[in-house]
């Protein structure tokens, strides 16, 4: 798939189709089969008597799934039992967004947090999307807002902006293209090659400077002071990444000296860190990439034991597919949005068709042309 031209018209910027990147699951029909399905699965880093409970509520989902033709739609980080059992689809942001993108359904319930609902939301206005928990926030998403950047684009007239996916949509819809954590780079490079030497990126201030970095970029990060009001550097390079002051609010905590006691208790571990994680963890680090990134460098790799730095639940789920490899997992930083998803919430939106995510249609529809050309890259 080629790059869409930023000044194309919408129309012509809606690409019809994205290539699929995974095979839907399949997933036993009765309680026992499932209790089996689960125990074979995840019977090492589940308790027994959770396990009892989810088969029968993932059985129940899934029979109304395929009576509501309902597709659930699992990000990376969700907890094990519901991981391997009701999603049709598990993966990164950009992979569950081409999902979304494509989804033929009647219903899309959302497994994640509300950014990737309304994510799916925009990209896919005629189904009905579901978010399982009415929380479900983020603290990069909740960073920045529309009017920080029009400001922004105020101060540097004609500089691209790049957003993270981890945004609302009127953030999105204000910017000019949308990335995530494994296009980012690809498509400041394609803005650098477009002949743009300064490129406004948001929110995410670690996942910002590790872009610029691997793009040999300088970095600079914008933010405002407490009256609300935009403060830039005094200095800003002629060429260089133009950040904001917003974090991760899981990734900010893992240290360099996480990794180095890591390294000091195993020698052959190998450390691998989302790029949420600041550059000097990142820098710290064997490999570092977006969730589904990190799950196939462990695939990949012939090592027998890793550090993840990133959620813990996705620890879990790496586990439980990798029998022979050990996870080491910081257990005490978890994602508090991530874990508000549980089954018995998933049921419930079912059930109940809650909580419908909608999107502004005028919003939508500018925040649509961004995230095509993000689905579009790598
Ligand atoms: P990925 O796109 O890598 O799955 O990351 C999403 C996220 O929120 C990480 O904290
Ligand atoms: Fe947001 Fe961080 Fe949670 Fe990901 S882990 S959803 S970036 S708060």
């Amino acid at each position: 798939m080629g790059f869409i031209p930023p000044n194309a018209p919408v129309a012509q910027q809606s690409v019809a189709s994205y290539p699929l990147p995974m095979e839907k699951m399949e997933y036993p029909t009765t309680t026992r089969e499932m209790l089996d399905w689960l125990r074979s699965r995840v019977g090492d880093v589940v308790p027994d008597i959770e396990l009892l409970d989810a088969a029968d509520v993932a059985v129940e989902i899934n029979a109304l799934k395929r009576e509501k033709k309902a597709i659930i739609l699992g990000h990376n980080y969700m907890e094990p039992s519901l991981y391997h059992s009701v999603c049709d689809y598990v993966g990164d942001s950009l992979g569950l967004s081409r999902i979304a993108a494509n989804a033929d359904c009647n219903i899309i319930i959302f497994c994640g947090v509300r950014f990737m609902a309304e994510t799916a939301k925009i990209l896919n206005p005629n189904r009905l999307v579901l978010l399982p928990s009415s929380k479900g926030g983020c603290s990069l998403a909740s960073g920045i807002v529309a009017s920080d950047v029009r400001a922004l684009k105020a101060q540097f007239p004609g500089v691209p902006v790049v957003t993270y996916v981890n945004t609302y949509a009127d953030v999105k819809a204000e910017s000019d293209y949308c990335c995530t954590s494994s296009n980012g780079e690809a498509v400041v490079r394609h803005l650098i090659e477009e002949g743009h030497p300064r490129i406004i990126f948001l929110p995410d201030e670690y996942l910002g400077a590790n872009v610029a970095a691997n793009c040999n970029l300088p970095f600079v990060s914008a933010g405002k002071d407490e009256k609300g009001s935009l403060v830039v550097p005094a200095e800003v390079p002629e060429a260089c990444v133009i950040g904001w002051q917003a974090r991760c609010e899981v990734h900010e905590q893992f240290t360099v000296e996480d990794v180095s006691n890591a390294r000091d208790t195993y020698s052959d571990v190998k450390v691998i860190s989302h790029p949420e994680c600041s550059p000097e963890v990142v820098e710290a680090s064997d490999y570092s990439g977006s969730t589904t990134d990190l799950i196939r460098y462990v695939q990949e790799m012939e090592a027998g034991r890793y550090l993840l730095l990133t959620e813990c639940s996705m620890g879990d789920n790496i586990a439980a597919e990798n029998p022979g490899r050990e996870m080491i997992r910081m257990c005490s930083i978890r994602c508090p949005h991530m874990n508000e998803i549980r089954l018995t919430d998933t049921l419930a939106a079912l059930t109940n068709e809650r909580y419908a995510v909608e999107v502004d249609p005028e919003v939508s529809a500018r925040a649509r042309v961004a995230l095509d050309r993000m689905i579009s890259i790598g």
